[in-house]
Order: structure tokens, then sequence, then C-alpha cells
């Protein structure tokens, strides 16, 4: 490979990101390929301090704009400092959650519009993802799955909320490409394995 590959995990809270994620690296690394998992809010010191402040469920009064523009801040620390430069070592990079958590969850869900994604084109400069795995799962099923006692400030959000972020989600997949859509309401295993035969499609077709 040329250069590195960038992997995006969406999808609601509880559709299973970190579950597959961790399938993943295990699936590069049984072919001893050097894998950098990170995610969002965090992956660097400062972002992590910036997801603390975000997630903080005594935060009660914090503005719709402060959260989408802390979020993009932990972001913009995040591809400078990590994600760029592994990129450009020819690393696979997988991220839980980029981009698309914000436009989903600060522009449809807080109701902020197409503004998020002006000020996250800032953060990024470009470093896009080349594959975004969109794990589709009803959020009422995905909150289900999470326990009450360990769900952060986004997390207790109303129900509705998480409907606005999921229909969000549903629009984005239609406008970009990069979206692949995957039913995370199966097993495991069989969600696995049809990633992975994505990630092989996507590396042969890099190596042609
Ligand atoms: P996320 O990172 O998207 O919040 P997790 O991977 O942490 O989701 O999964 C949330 C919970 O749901 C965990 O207890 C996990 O074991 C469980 N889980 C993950 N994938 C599935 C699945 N396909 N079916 C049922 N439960 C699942
Ligand atoms: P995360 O730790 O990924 O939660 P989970 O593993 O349960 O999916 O993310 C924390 C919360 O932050 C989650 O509710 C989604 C939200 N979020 C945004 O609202 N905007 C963003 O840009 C990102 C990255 C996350």
């Amino acid at each position: 490979m040329k250069k590195g590959l960038f992997i995006s995990i969406e999808g609601p809270d509880g559709s299973g990101k970190s579950t597959q994620i961790s399938a993943l690296k295990n699936y590069f690394e049984e072919r001893g390929v050097d894998v950098l998992l990170t995610r969002e809010p965090g992956g660097t010191p400062i972002s992590e301090k910036i997801r603390e402040i975000i997630l903080d469920k005594n935060n009660k009064e914090m503005d719709y704009m402060t959260e989408a523009l802390l979020y993009a801040a932990s972001r913009a620390q995040h591809v400078a400092q990590v994600i760029k430069p592994a990129l450009t070592a020819g690393k696979i990079v997988i991220c839980d959650r980029f981009i698309d958590s914000s436009i989903a969850y600060q522009g449809y869900g807080r109701g902020l519009g197409d503004c998020v994604r002006v000020i996250n084109e800032y953060a990024v400069r470009g470093c896009m993802p080349d594959v975004t795995f969109l794990l589709k799962v009803d959020p009422k099923v995905g909150k289900e799955r999470i326990n009450e006692d360990e769900q952060d400030r986004l997390e207790q959000e109303k129900l509705e909320f998480h409907q606005r972020v999921f229909a969000g989600y549903i629009d984005m997949e239609k406008r970009f490409d990069r979206i692949i859509s995957i039913d995370a309401c199966r097993s495991i295993d069989e969600i696995s394995a049809d990633i992975i035969s994505y990630i092989e499609k996507i590396i042969s077709q890099r190596l042609l």
C-alpha cells in the first residue's frame, strides 16, 4: 500500500462499534498488519481532556455550539497529532467515531445544521476517512444494550434526540459514497464477517 488506510466506524450508542473494532484489530494482527486503534472524542492527551469536559454529566448548562466546537477542537488535535502522522507512515487507522458523529449528533441531533460540517472541515483539513462503516441499529435497541448507570451526558439524552441522530446518519449514508451501511441487528460474528469482506475488497483494489 502506498499510503495508509483510514477507516472510521459510526453508529448509534450501543450499536457495537467497540466490539467490531476489536474484531477488526484481531483480523489485522493475525495477518501481521500493524493497526492504530483510536477514538473520538479523545485519542490524544489534550483531546481526552476535552472529552472529559464534553461528556461530564454535571455540565448541564453547556451550550450546543460550545459542544460542537469542543468536539471539533478535540478532532483537530487528534488529526494533527495522531491520525495524519500515522497515515503518512502508511499505517491502517481505525477510528471509533469521526466527523460523521458531529454532523449526526450536533448537526441533526442538536439542530445546529450544516455549520457543523463547515466547522469540521477546518478541523480535519482534508484528512477524511477512506471508508466509513455505519452500524445500523434502532437507537432504542442500542440504548437498551448500555447500562444506564454508565451513560454519559450525550447517551443520557432522550430517545427523540437519538432518533434525530439516527435519521441524520441515514441521510448522510445517501449523500456520501464512502459510507457503507451495515445491518447491526445481526450476531457479532455475522457483522464482523461482513465488514471484513468489504475491507478485503478495498485492499485488493488498492493493490491493483
Ligand atoms: P458501542 O461501542 O457502539 O457503544 P459496544 O461494542 O460497546 O457498542 O456494545 C454495546 C453492548 O452491546 C456490549 O455489551 C456488547 O457486548 C453488546 N453487543 C455488541 N454487538 C452486539 C450484537 N451484534 N448483538 C447484541 N449485542 C451486542
Ligand atoms: P463514545 O465514547 O463513542 O460513546 P459510545 O461508545 O457509547 O458510542 O462517544 C461519546 C458520546 O459522544 C456519544 O454519545 C456520541 C457523542 N459524540 C458526539 O455527539 N459528537 C461527536 O463528534 C462525537 C465524536 C461523539
